[in-house]
Protein backbone atom coordinates (compact mmCIF):
# COMPACT_ATOMS: atom_id res chain seq x y z
CA UNK A 1 0.00 0.00 0.00
CA UNK A 2 1.24 3.26 -0.92
CA UNK A 3 1.07 6.41 1.74
CA UNK A 4 -1.79 7.60 -0.71
CA UNK A 5 -3.71 4.61 0.39
CA UNK A 6 -4.05 3.94 -3.55
CA UNK A 7 -3.18 -0.07 -4.24
CA UNK A 8 -0.34 -1.04 -6.51
CA UNK A 9 -0.14 -3.58 -9.19
CA UNK A 10 1.55 -6.46 -7.72
CA UNK A 11 -0.81 -6.62 -4.73
CA UNK A 12 -3.81 -8.40 -3.88
CA UNK A 13 -7.26 -6.61 -4.07
CA UNK A 14 -8.78 -6.23 -0.95
CA UNK A 15 -12.74 -6.32 -0.75
CA UNK A 16 -14.97 -5.87 2.14
CA UNK A 17 -18.31 -8.23 2.05
CA UNK A 18 -20.25 -6.30 4.89
CA UNK A 19 -23.20 -8.30 6.30
CA UNK A 20 -26.18 -5.53 7.17
CA UNK A 21 -28.71 -7.50 9.58
CA UNK A 22 -29.85 -7.60 13.71
CA UNK A 23 -30.77 -11.23 13.51
CA UNK A 24 -27.33 -12.30 11.76
CA UNK A 25 -25.10 -10.41 13.96
CA UNK A 26 -27.08 -11.54 17.65
CA UNK A 27 -26.47 -15.12 15.76
CA UNK A 28 -30.42 -16.14 15.65
CA UNK A 29 -29.59 -16.39 11.68
CA UNK A 30 -26.40 -17.67 9.82
CA UNK A 31 -25.58 -14.96 6.98
CA UNK A 32 -26.27 -16.18 3.77
CA UNK A 33 -25.70 -12.91 1.70
CA UNK A 34 -22.43 -12.43 2.96
CA UNK A 35 -20.97 -15.83 1.59
CA UNK A 36 -22.92 -15.68 -1.58
CA UNK A 37 -21.02 -12.32 -2.53
CA UNK A 38 -17.89 -14.36 -1.62
CA UNK A 39 -18.68 -16.72 -3.13
CA UNK A 40 -19.59 -14.40 -6.71
CA UNK A 41 -16.45 -12.65 -6.54
CA UNK A 42 -14.53 -16.25 -6.35
CA UNK A 43 -15.98 -16.97 -9.45
CA UNK A 44 -15.83 -14.07 -11.69
CA UNK A 45 -12.77 -12.36 -10.35
CA UNK A 46 -9.25 -13.51 -12.18
CA UNK A 47 -6.98 -11.55 -9.75
CA UNK A 48 -5.77 -12.29 -6.84
CA UNK A 49 -8.04 -11.15 -3.69
CA UNK A 50 -8.59 -11.02 -0.30
CA UNK A 51 -12.05 -11.04 1.29
CA UNK A 52 -12.61 -8.68 3.95
CA UNK A 53 -15.92 -9.79 6.00
CA UNK A 54 -17.75 -7.80 8.77
CA UNK A 55 -20.96 -8.41 9.75
CA UNK A 56 -22.86 -5.60 11.57
CA UNK A 57 -26.57 -4.44 12.71
CA UNK A 58 -29.06 -2.46 11.59
CA UNK A 59 -27.17 0.76 12.93
CA UNK A 60 -26.65 3.76 10.89
CA UNK A 61 -23.53 4.55 12.89
CA UNK A 62 -22.00 0.75 12.91
CA UNK A 63 -22.29 0.81 9.14
CA UNK A 64 -20.65 4.18 8.99
CA UNK A 65 -17.76 3.20 11.06
CA UNK A 66 -17.45 -0.20 8.97
CA UNK A 67 -17.48 1.05 5.78
CA UNK A 68 -15.06 4.16 6.73
CA UNK A 69 -12.94 1.33 8.53
CA UNK A 70 -12.97 -0.24 5.13
CA UNK A 71 -11.90 1.82 2.94
CA UNK A 72 -10.32 4.46 4.90
CA UNK A 73 -7.90 2.16 7.35
CA UNK A 74 -7.85 -1.40 5.32
CA UNK A 75 -7.65 -0.03 1.79
CA UNK A 76 -10.16 -2.01 0.38
CA UNK A 77 -11.18 -1.45 -3.53
CA UNK A 78 -14.68 -2.57 -3.57
CA UNK A 79 -17.02 -2.89 -0.48
CA UNK A 80 -20.20 -5.17 -1.33
CA UNK A 81 -23.22 -4.91 1.29
CA UNK A 82 -26.02 -7.21 1.55
CA UNK A 83 -29.50 -6.41 3.65
CA UNK A 84 -30.56 -3.83 4.94
CA UNK A 85 -31.71 -1.92 1.88
CA UNK A 86 -35.87 -2.13 2.00
CA UNK A 87 -38.30 0.00 3.29
CA UNK A 88 -38.80 -1.75 7.10
CA UNK A 89 -37.78 0.95 10.09
CA UNK A 90 -34.95 -0.91 10.45
CA UNK A 91 -33.36 -0.77 7.27
CA UNK A 92 -30.94 2.29 7.11
CA UNK A 93 -28.03 0.81 4.96
CA UNK A 94 -28.30 3.24 1.50
CA UNK A 95 -28.44 6.18 4.09
CA UNK A 96 -25.36 4.76 5.73
CA UNK A 97 -23.96 4.61 2.87
CA UNK A 98 -24.50 8.07 1.55
CA UNK A 99 -23.36 9.54 4.33
CA UNK A 100 -20.28 7.81 3.78
CA UNK A 101 -20.01 8.18 -0.26
CA UNK A 102 -17.76 11.38 -1.73
CA UNK A 103 -20.00 10.76 -5.48
CA UNK A 104 -23.11 8.29 -5.39
CA UNK A 105 -23.77 6.71 -8.57
CA UNK A 106 -27.45 5.86 -8.88
CA UNK A 107 -27.08 4.01 -12.42
CA UNK A 108 -25.91 1.09 -10.47
CA UNK A 109 -29.29 1.15 -8.30
CA UNK A 110 -31.20 1.41 -11.25
CA UNK A 111 -29.65 -1.21 -13.27
CA UNK A 112 -30.23 -3.38 -10.41
CA UNK A 113 -33.64 -2.87 -9.41
CA UNK A 114 -34.26 -2.91 -13.51
CA UNK A 115 -33.67 -6.29 -13.81
CA UNK A 116 -34.79 -7.51 -10.39
CA UNK A 117 -38.37 -6.52 -11.04
CA UNK A 118 -38.37 -9.06 -13.60
CA UNK A 119 -37.54 -11.85 -10.64
CA UNK A 120 -39.48 -10.17 -8.27
CA UNK A 121 -42.12 -7.68 -7.75
CA UNK A 122 -41.17 -6.86 -4.29
CA UNK A 123 -37.56 -6.07 -5.65
CA UNK A 124 -39.02 -1.86 -6.40
CA UNK A 125 -38.89 -2.08 -2.44
CA UNK A 126 -35.26 -2.03 -2.31
CA UNK A 127 -33.41 1.29 -1.88
CA UNK A 128 -30.01 -0.20 -2.64
CA UNK A 129 -27.44 2.36 -3.97
CA UNK A 130 -24.02 2.41 -4.67
CA UNK A 131 -20.79 5.33 -4.90
CA UNK A 132 -17.15 6.37 -4.55
CA UNK A 133 -15.25 6.78 -1.47
CA UNK A 134 -11.40 7.84 -2.24
CA UNK A 135 -10.08 5.29 -4.08
CA UNK A 136 -13.30 2.62 -3.91
CA UNK A 137 -16.48 1.35 -4.78
CA UNK A 138 -19.21 0.87 -2.40
CA UNK A 139 -22.11 -1.49 -3.64
CA UNK A 140 -25.50 -2.04 -1.50
CA UNK A 141 -27.49 -5.83 -2.45
CA UNK A 142 -30.32 -6.90 -0.44
CA UNK A 143 -29.74 -9.67 1.64
CA UNK A 144 -31.31 -12.73 -0.20
CA UNK A 145 -28.36 -15.10 -1.71
CA UNK A 146 -30.88 -15.22 -5.10
CA UNK A 147 -30.85 -10.96 -5.14
CA UNK A 148 -27.02 -11.20 -4.61
CA UNK A 149 -26.33 -12.97 -7.60
CA UNK A 150 -28.89 -11.37 -9.52
CA UNK A 151 -27.77 -7.95 -8.32
CA UNK A 152 -24.08 -8.16 -9.22
CA UNK A 153 -24.94 -9.95 -12.50
CA UNK A 154 -26.70 -6.78 -13.16
CA UNK A 155 -23.86 -4.03 -12.37
CA UNK A 156 -20.70 -6.52 -12.70
CA UNK A 157 -19.45 -5.21 -16.75
CA UNK A 158 -18.90 -1.72 -14.87
CA UNK A 159 -17.52 -2.39 -11.64
CA UNK A 160 -13.72 -2.62 -13.20
CA UNK A 161 -13.77 -0.16 -14.98
CA UNK A 162 -15.18 2.64 -11.88
CA UNK A 163 -12.16 0.92 -10.05
CA UNK A 164 -9.92 1.62 -12.73
CA UNK A 165 -11.23 5.52 -12.44
CA UNK A 166 -10.83 6.45 -8.85
CA UNK A 167 -7.16 5.06 -8.43
CA UNK A 168 -8.16 1.31 -7.21
CA UNK A 169 -6.34 -1.88 -8.78
CA UNK A 170 -6.90 -3.16 -12.42
CA UNK A 171 -9.39 -5.83 -10.89
CA UNK A 172 -9.64 -8.94 -14.20
CA UNK A 173 -12.54 -11.06 -14.39
CA UNK A 174 -12.95 -14.85 -16.19
CA UNK A 175 -14.40 -13.53 -19.27
CA UNK A 176 -16.86 -16.46 -19.10
CA UNK A 177 -18.32 -15.09 -16.13
CA UNK A 178 -18.57 -11.51 -16.88
CA UNK A 179 -16.84 -9.79 -19.80
CA UNK A 180 -15.77 -6.14 -18.01
CA UNK A 181 -15.88 -3.37 -20.58
CA UNK A 182 -13.67 -1.22 -20.00
CA UNK A 183 -14.19 2.08 -22.72
CA UNK A 184 -11.60 4.47 -21.09
N1 LIG B 1 -33.78 -8.17 -5.87
C1 LIG B 1 -33.60 -9.34 -6.50
N2 LIG B 1 -32.85 -9.35 -7.60
N3 LIG B 1 -34.14 -10.49 -6.05
C2 LIG B 1 -34.91 -10.51 -4.91
O1 LIG B 1 -35.37 -11.60 -4.53
N4 LIG B 1 -35.86 -9.18 -3.05
C3 LIG B 1 -36.49 -7.88 -2.78
C4 LIG B 1 -35.61 -6.70 -3.07
N5 LIG B 1 -34.70 -6.91 -4.15
C5 LIG B 1 -35.13 -9.28 -4.22
C6 LIG B 1 -34.53 -8.11 -4.76
C7 LIG B 1 -37.11 -7.74 -1.48
S1 LIG B 1 -38.30 -8.91 -1.09
C8 LIG B 1 -36.83 -6.70 -0.62
S2 LIG B 1 -37.74 -6.44 0.77
C9 LIG B 1 -35.76 -5.75 -0.95
O2 LIG B 1 -34.91 -6.26 -1.96
C10 LIG B 1 -34.92 -5.32 0.22
O3 LIG B 1 -34.20 -6.40 0.77
P1 LIG B 1 -33.24 -6.20 2.03
O4 LIG B 1 -34.02 -5.42 3.05
O5 LIG B 1 -32.87 -7.58 2.47
O6 LIG B 1 -32.05 -5.41 1.61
Amino acid sequence: MEASGRTTGSEVARIGIVTISDRVSRGEYADRGGPAVRDYLGEVLAVPWEPLVRVVPDEAPLIVAVLEDLVDRAGCCLVVTTGGTGPAPRDVTPEATVAVLDKELPGVGEAMRAVSRDQVPTAILSRQTAGVRGSALIVNLPGSPKAVRECLDAVFAAVPDCVDLVGGPRLETDPEKVVAYRPH
